[in-house]
This record gives structure tokens, C-alpha cells and sequence, in this order.
């Protein structure tokens, strides 16, 4: 999708293009008129009720009705979404309409045969008396877009074909063309640092887990580190999960897909930063050779892990992630995982959950979530949930010893490892892995939280 920007309406379309005016009205007609043989996109707004969280997806409400009707080039007027009950500048509307028309505009067509089966939209005219000031922020939120949108295609790729090994070799490609440095782990340096609960998950499979490392350095102070849960497959293990649960399970390397593009979106950006990301990869199986309930791990931090479920896997990869972080000293770690089913039944499908040890940093990302569209949700992480991931035989038990909690109990787990680490926070993106109705975003992964990470780091 290409924007231009343009202080008066375009007098001519390329010929076969199908443009049509966007025009806000009152009532609550959605639809395409024909005026003269021009063609206007008549949303129902009501500017009085107008407010952040509704600008974001009337953006996409645009991006989706305009696709529906088969129009190839739209016209906006940016002072259009100026609302007086938004308090945000023009900058930053500008910001979020070419982030959310981008991301909207995205569907997953890798596998598809035919191509034509749907137009989209291919251009964008955004009309202002002032073009200079949003030349920026237009420009920054067709690459946030841009970025989203690679990371949706890696977690909607099948868990078959989106294996560790290709996990990696994806960063290793994006990381040369953003000039990000990637290093990639393999079954010999997990064992040499220790990493039995990376490998211990990873036994089940045929398929050699990876670490990966990336770093984009353009400040001196210490790392920011962003650790993502990269299971490319979960089958649940020995505790293998039913048929319903099994579907989509290809996408809970969502957390690791987005961390590492946060990182490559931070350089594409220039942010002036230190950023770190870090993603166990995985596949979790059941076989001959899996880890099994009662099996014990020896984690890298030396604590040994009881294995109750091997269906709790993600926390026990990112066991091991969250000791190496430590090895970087990092200002800040958070980390990204589609943990929990739990956070789901306490939430829904509206927001991710957030976990934290420090409030200024709960603020930070509260406050981020917020501005981006990507929500959050605060769970307690108290001590005297801790008594629950005590182990019997090991250290620490994988599961609660109850089933309720369980999102919370999740993170409890990982709060394990991270002694030292004062300022860290635990983001349970289940809840958001895939799109829902009312989103306006194509089926399959949201890319959920790229957008929400960026400003954060933009505030730490
Ligand atoms: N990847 C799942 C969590 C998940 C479920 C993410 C649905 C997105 C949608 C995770 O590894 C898992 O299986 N968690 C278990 C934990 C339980 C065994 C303690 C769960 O949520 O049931
Ligand atoms: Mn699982
Ligand atoms: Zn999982």
C-alpha cells in the first residue's frame, strides 16, 4: 500500500484503478454511493462519542469496507479525524491512521493459488492543508505496518514449515537488511551453557532447537532485553492437548515472532536504543524420546524444574532465556509468550496480560498499550500465589498445584528466574494471538505487541 500526500484532491486515477472519497457521516450507513460517476466511502461516525480506542478501528473499519467494495485507491482528508475529544496531535493521528491502514490492509495469501480472488487496496491519498509535518509520521507508520506484517506471515506460517530452524534462518534474513546482528544457538552450545529446560523440552522433536539472539545497538547504556516464547509447534507433549486446542498452535511463537520484530523495527526506525531479543525455539512433541510428566530439569539458572504437564512448556523454555538475559545486565527485560489459556478465560480476547515487579514500568507499558491499540490488563504476581509452583521433588512444579490461577501461576513460575532482574515485566499475549471479530484485522495473528513494545522502548 502506498500513501501520498496531497494538499488538494487527485484530479485523475490511473486507468482500471477504482478510487473512492472517504466521508465521515452521522448516522450509521457503511456503504458505497455512486455520485456522478465518482464513488464515496460513507462511514457512520459519531464525532460526540469519538474517542482513541474507536479512531484506531474506524481506521481499519476504512481499510476493510473500501477492500469489501473493491476500491483500489481511497481518498482521505486527515483533518476528517481530528476529533475535538481526541487529545492527540496531528502527528500522532497521522501515526496511527497509515499503522492501522497498513495492518488492516494485510491477509494472508502465501498459500493461496489464485491471487485474484480479491483486490486491495493499493493506494492511499491523504489530503492536508499541512503535509510537512506528518511527512514523518507517515512515513514511520507505513514501516511499523510493514513490520507487523512480516510477523503475522512468520506466525501464520504452518507449524510444518515454521520450524526452529527456519525461525532462525528468517531473523538471520531480516536481520541483514535492517543491520541488526543475529546470532542463532544450537543443540551443542544449549548443552555447553547448560540449557537442560530449553532442551528438555525439545527432546520429543526431530527438529533441533535454536536460540536466538538478536541486537540492535544505537546507545551505550545497558540493553533493554525482550525475551519471546518460540515454540513453533505445541502439541501439548505427552500431555497431549485435544483436537480443539490443537488448532492454531502453530502461531505460540507469536512472542518470539514479535520480539524479534520489534528489534528490527527499532533499526528500521533509528531508534536510539540498545535492544536485545531473545527466542528459545522449540517444538514441543509427543514421542519416544519426549520429556515426560515427572521428569526434572536442570534449568542454566541450576534450579531443577518438576515436570507436572508438558503442556506448560512455554515457561520452561523461557526459563532458560530469562537466566541468559541476565548475562547482558539489562536495564529492563519483558518478556512475550502466548503462556496461558487461563488468561484467556480471565480476560478474553480484548487484552494481553501484564505482569510486572516494578510500577513505573507497569505504567510505561499501561500507558503504551493504551496509545497503541495493543490493551493490557494488570494480574498480581504476589507472594502468596508463590507457595503454588513449589516443587515436591524438584525445585519448582511447571503447574499450579490448583487449576484456577493459572495465568497467574504462569507467571509466578518465570518470577523464578529472574532474581536480580529489578525491573521486568511478563506479558501473556494468548489472549491476542489471533484476531476477533470487531478488530477489523485479517484472520490468523495479530502481531500483537510490536506496536505497543516500540513506544515502550521509545519511553524507558
Ligand atoms: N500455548 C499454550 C497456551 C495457549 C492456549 C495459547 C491457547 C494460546 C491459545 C500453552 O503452552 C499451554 O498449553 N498452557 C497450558 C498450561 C497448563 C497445562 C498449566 C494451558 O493454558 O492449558
Ligand atoms: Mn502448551
Ligand atoms: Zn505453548
Amino acid at each position: 500500500m502506498r500513501i501520498h500526500l496531497s494538499t488538494a484532491k487527485p484530479k485523475k486515477v490511473a486507468k482500471g484503478a477504482m478510487s473512492a472519497y472517504v466521508e465521515l457521516t452521522v448516522g450509521k450507513r457503511a456503504l458505497m454511493v455512486l455520485d456522478n460517476g465518482k464513488r464515496i466511502l460513507q462511514i457512520g461516525v459519531d464525532a460526540k462519542k469519538m474517542n482513541r480506542r474507536k479512531l484506531i478501528v474506524l481506521f481499519r473499519r476504512i481499510i476493510s469496507l473500501g477492500n469489501a467494495h473493491g476500491v483500489t485507491h481511497l481518498v482521505v482528508r486527515l483533518e476528517d479525524f481530528l476529533f475535538p475529544n481526541i487529545p492527540a496531535s496531528s502527528e500522532e493521528v497521522a501515526l496511527l491512521m497509515t499503522s492501522n491502514f497498513g495492518t488492516a490492509n494485510f491477509s494472508f495469501t502465501q498459500y493461496k493459488s489464485t491471487t485474484d480472488d480479491r483486490t486491495r487496496i493499493e493506494d492511499v491519498v491523504i489530503l492536508t492543508k499541512k503535509p510537512d509535518p506528518i511527512r514523518l509520521p507517515v512515513r514511520r507508520g507505513s514501516i511499523i505496518s510493514d513490520e507487523v506484517n512480516r510477523s503475522r506471515i512468520v506466525a501464520n506460517t504452518p507449524g510444518g514449515e515454521m520450524t526452529p530452524k527456519v525461525l532462525a534462518a528468517w531473523a538471520q534474513c531480516r536481520a541483514l537488511a535492517t543491520g541488526v546482528s543475529v546470532q542463532v544457538l544450537g543443540r551443542g552450545e544449549m548443552e555447553h551453557l547448560g540449557m537442560g529446560a530449553l532442551l528438555g523440552v525439545a527432546r520429543g522433536s526431530v527438529e533441533e532447537p535454536k536460540f536466538i539472539i538478536a541486537e540492535y545497538r544505537n546507545d551505550e547504556g545497558a540493553p533493554i532485553v525482550l525475551v519471546g516464547k518460540g515454540v513453533t509447534f505445541d502439541t501439548g507433549g505427552i500431555n497431549l492437548k485435544p483436537t480443539n486446542a490443537l488448532a492454531d498452535m502453530h502461531m505460540d511463537m507469536a512472542g518470539g515472532s514479535a520480539v524479534l520484530s520489534t528489534v528490527f523495527l527499532a533499526a528500521r526506525l533509528k531508534i536510539k536504543k540498545h535492544l536485545i531479543a531473545l527466542v528459545p525455539a522449540a517444538e514441543n512433541m509427543p514421542s519416544g524420546s519426549s520429556y515426560r510428566p515427572g521428569d526434572i530439569l536442570k534449568s542454566m539458572s541450576g534450579k531443577t524444574i518438576e515436570i507436572l504437564n508438558t503442556d506448560a512448556e512455554g515457561r520452561v523454555i523461557l526459563a532458560d532465556a530469562l537466566t541468559y538475559a541476565k548475562r547482558y545486565r539489562p536495564s529492563v527485560v519483558i518478556d512475550v509468550a502466548t503462556l496461558t489459556g487461563a488468561a484467556m478465560v480471565a480476560l478474553g480476547t480484548r487484552a494481553s496480560a501484564l505482569f510486572t515487579n516494578d510500577e513505573k514500568l507497569r505504567d510505561i507499558l499501561m500507558e503504551a498499550g493504551e496509545s497503541s491499540g495493543e490493551y493490557l490488563w494488570p494480574l498480581p504476581l504476589w507472594e502468596e500465589y508463590e507457595s503454588d509452583v513449589k516443587g515436591t521433588f524438584g525445585d519448582i512444579a511447571n503447574t499450579g498445584k490448583s487449576s484456577y490461577g493459572g495465568a497467574i501461576n504462569g507467571a509466578l513460575f518465570l518470577k523464578q528466574f529472574t532474581k536480580g532482574l529489578s525491573r521486568w515485566a511478563h506479558i501473556d499475549i494468548a489472549p491476542r494471538m489471533t484476531s476477533v471479530e470487531g478488530d477489523y484485522l485479517a484472520k490468523g495473528a495479530t502481531g500483537v505487541p510490536i506496536q505497543l513494545l516500540i513506544r515502550a522502548v521509545e519511553m524507558l
